[in-house]
């Protein structure tokens, strides 16, 4: 087992709402977890090849007690979630990465605003318990379908503490389905926005927000917006060694890499979670990820190799 990854044990399981629970992990051998920010994800490998990414929804700390995720059964889902709910038992170990962090919070700004949809409250509650903990301003707007189907409501209500910074949206109620655009519409410049959810809600959200200053903009993507790249070929080789290695039509980079033995890391294989970034040493991707801003896409300095192709005949990768 690779020595990177720290071996939890499940310590408890909380249901959470409709189709979400939460699960609590600790160290399986006692020793101290790594710390984390808010924002940051774990990659759990429930089982051979199926590792999936969860961000950490408990207070962001130095040396954490545990790591609890929230896991919504998807029953059209690649099998992760369905297995985490019917498989998993308290008492149960597992090997996890140590915390990494794409969805960062800005604690330099003096106000912030979060867009959530379901489950994308996940990330969104250590951040906003930060920033309560240093006294900043935040509000929470959080879509979900019904008010049983709305997860860690009692916890929200508690941060909260009856001034109303929490508003919930039910879409499946009359008058009740979030606008982000004029939401959005009526804040300062300077207020920080943030958005975690179902592809939709994030293209509204990006679409909402695109005359603002970038560095002011966070999101996090659970799903691909576009096909991965499976027409194949090309070749790829991998500059440490000088081995070419042929990707055939109906394979990823990250399937023939994986093939032949050669050591990536990888997560969501969504080009969402940026795990699988890679440099590009020579040649031209076809980026099909959601991860890289248009700009990395242009520098062609590196390719999320779970999703993306090659515009020409070879790639040479920095592996
Ligand atoms: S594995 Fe997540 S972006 Fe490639």
């Amino acid at each position: 087992m690779n020595t990177s990854l720290i071996e939890i044990r499940l310590k408890r399981i909380t249901f959470e709402a409709e189709r979400i629970s939460s699960f609590d992990f600790v160290s399986a051998d006692d020793r101290s977890l790594p710390g984390f920010h808010p924002g940051a994800h774990i990659d759990l490998h429930l089982q051979p090849g199926m590792v999936r990414s969860y961000s950490l929804a408990n207070a962001a700390a130095a040396d954490p007690a545990y790591y609890r995720v929230a896991v919504q059964r998807e029953p059209d889902g690649r099998g992760g979630s369905r297995w985490a709910h019917d498989k998993l038992r308290v008492g149960d170990t597992l090997w996890a990465t140590a915390p990494q962090n794409d969805f960062p919070l800005d604690e330099c700004a003096s106000c912030a605003i979060f867009f959530v949809g379901g489950i994308g409250i996940t990330p969104v509650l250590p951040m906003i318990r930060r920033l309560d903990a240093i006294g900043r301003e935040w509000r929470l707007m959080y879509a979900s379908r019904s008010h049983k189907e709305t997860a860690f409501t009692e916890e929200l209500r508690r941060i909260d503490a009856g001034r109303g910074r929490v508003c919930h949206f039910h879409d499946s109620e009359p008058g009740q389905r979030l606008d982000i655009s004029a939401t959005v519409a009526t804040l300062a410049q300077t207020t920080h926005v943030y958005c975690c959810g179902p592809t939709r809600m994030i293209d509204d959200f990006l679409a909402a927000t695109q005359a603002r200053n970038p560095a002011t903009v966070h999101y996090e993507r659970f799903s691909a917006t576009q096909q991965a790249a499976m027409e194949g070929g090309f070749d790829v080789v991998l500059h440490k060694s000088g081995a070419r290695l042929r990707v055939e039509p109906g394979k990823t980079i990250l399937d023939v890499l994986l093939d032949n033995d050669v050591t990536v890391p990888y997560s969501c294989c969504n080009g969402v979670c940026g795990s699988c970034r890679t440099g590009i040493i020579d040649g031209q991707a076809d980026h099909r990820d959601d991860f890289l801003s248009d700009e990395e896409k242009q520098a062609n300095q590196s390719i999320m190799v779970c999703c993306s192709g090659a515009r020409s005949k070879t790639l040479v990768l920095d592996l």
